[in-house]
C-alpha cells in the first residue's frame, strides 16, 4: 500500500505535467506511424528513450534519442526547439502490439508516459493517409481522420499537450476549427492559420487517437513578388476573430486523467503488483549501455 501511494505521488507530481502523448493508437500491420511525445523544457538536455512493457519500471529499452541501439525499424529523435520527441515506427509487426513508454533519462528524473499501440491485421480503427500536413498563413488545412469503429463518440481535435476542440468546433490557438463527421470520416478544417499553429495535434474517436503534424508557412515567398502595391502586412493581416465565436463550451483540457499521464490508473497498478513481481526483468542502466 505504501508503494502504491508512493507510485501515485511520484507519477502524479512528475509524470503528469512533464511528458504528454496520445494514449492509444491503432495501426495496420506493415504500415508506419509517428508518435510524438511532448516534454517539459526542464528536460531538454536529458537523453530520451522508448521502452516496451506493461510496467514502466520493468519495461525494456527499445531505442534512445541518441540512436545508440541502431534499431532497424524504430527511430527516436528529439527536437530540442519544440521539446518534442518523435518516435517513428516503420513496417510494424503484430508482435509489436502493446504498451510503450516515452521516457526521460537522468539521475533525478525518471519520468515516463505510456501509450498503447494496437497493431491490427486488417484496417486500423483510426488512421490518416498522411500524418504530415502543411498549410499557409491565413489559409486553411483539412485533416481527414478515417475510423472503422462500432461507436463514434468522443470526437475531438487536440493540440499535443494543449487544448482540445469538440465536435461542435471552435477556436484553437487562434485558428478556426470546424469538425464534421460523415461516413466514417472525421474532417477537421482549420482555417485562419497562424505560424504558431505549427505543431503536433491529434484527432480522437472513442478511445483511439491519431497524431498529425501541421506546418504553417508564411506567404513571404509569394508576397515578395507581388507586393509592389500592397505591403505584406496589409495583404495578410487578419481581423481579430476572438469576438466572433463564443466557444468556451467547446474547450476541454487535454489533461484529463485519460490522456495526461502514465501511471494514472493507480488502482489497476496496485491490483497487478503481484504479477509485476513475477514478471520482474530489470532494465539495464542506460548509462552503462552508453559505454
Ligand atoms: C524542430 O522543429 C522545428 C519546427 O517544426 C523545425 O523547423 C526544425 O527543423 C526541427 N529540428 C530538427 C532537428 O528536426
Ligand atoms: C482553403 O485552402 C484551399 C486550398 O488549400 C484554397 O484554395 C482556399 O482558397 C482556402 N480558403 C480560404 C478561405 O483560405
Ligand atoms: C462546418 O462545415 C460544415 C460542412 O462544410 C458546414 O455545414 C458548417 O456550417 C461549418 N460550421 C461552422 C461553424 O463553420
Ligand atoms: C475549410 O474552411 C475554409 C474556410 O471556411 C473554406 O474556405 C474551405 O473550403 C474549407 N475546406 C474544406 C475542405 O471544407
Amino acid at each position: 500500500m505504501i508503494l502504491y501511494v508512493l507510485i501515485c505521488m511520484l507519477f502524479n507530481t512528475l509524470g503528469a505535467q512533464d511528458v504528454r502523448t496520445v494514449s492509444q493508437v491503432s495501426v495496420q500491420e506493415r504500415k508506419s506511424i509517428i508518435i510524438p511525445c511532448w516534454y517539459n523544457q526542464a528536460y531538454v538536455n536529458n537523453v530520451k528513450y522508448l521502452s516496451f512493457g506493461d510496467y514502466w519500471t520493468f519495461s525494456n529499452y527499445v531505442e534512445f534519442s541518441d540512436g545508440r541501439r541502431k534499431h532497424e525499424t524504430i527511430s527516436v529523435s528529439d527536437n530540442k526547439t519544440t521539446n518534442i520527441l518523435t518516435i517513428e515506427m516503420r513496417n510494424i509487426q503484430q508482435s509489436q502490439s502493446g504498451k510503450y513508454w516515452c521516457g526521460i533519462d537522468g539521475p533525478k528524473s525518471h519520468i515516463g508516459i505510456e501509450f498503447n499501440l494496437k497493431v491490427t491485421a486488417d484496417i486500423a480503427g483510426l488512421y490518416v493517409q498522411n500524418q504530415m500536413l502543411a498549410g499557409l498563413e491565413a489559409g486553411n488545412v483539412t485533416i481527414y481522420c478515417y475510423y472503422h469503429l462500432p461507436k463514434k463518440t468522443g470526437i475531438q481535435w487536440c493540440k499535443l499537450a494543449g487544448p482540445c476542440v469538440l465536435e461542435s468546433g471552435g477556436l484553437l490557438d487562434g485558428a478556426l476549427v470546424n469538425i464534421s463527421n460523415n461516413n466514417g470520416v472525421v474532417s477537421v478544417n482549420m482555417s485562419k492559420l497562424k505560424k504558431e499553429n505549427t505543431g503536433w495535434y491529434w484527432c480522437s474517436v472513442t478511445d483511439l487517437q491519431m497524431p498529425v503534424h501541421i506546418t504553417v508557412s508564411t506567404r513571404e515567398q509569394t508576397t515578395i513578388t507581388t507586393s509592389f502595391t500592397r505591403t505584406p502586412m496589409t495583404t495578410f493581416s487578419q481581423p481579430t476573430s476572438s469576438g466572433t465565436i463564443k466557444s468556451t463550451r467547446s474547450f476541454t483540457s487535454a489533461q484529463t486523467p485519460l490522456f495526461s499521464m502514465g501511471f494514472s490508473d493507480c488502482d489497476h497498478a496496485v491490483q497487478n503488483l503481484a504479477s509485476v513481481a513475477k514478471k520482474y526483468q530489470p532494465k539495464e542502466s542506460p548509462s552503462s549501455s552508453q559505454r
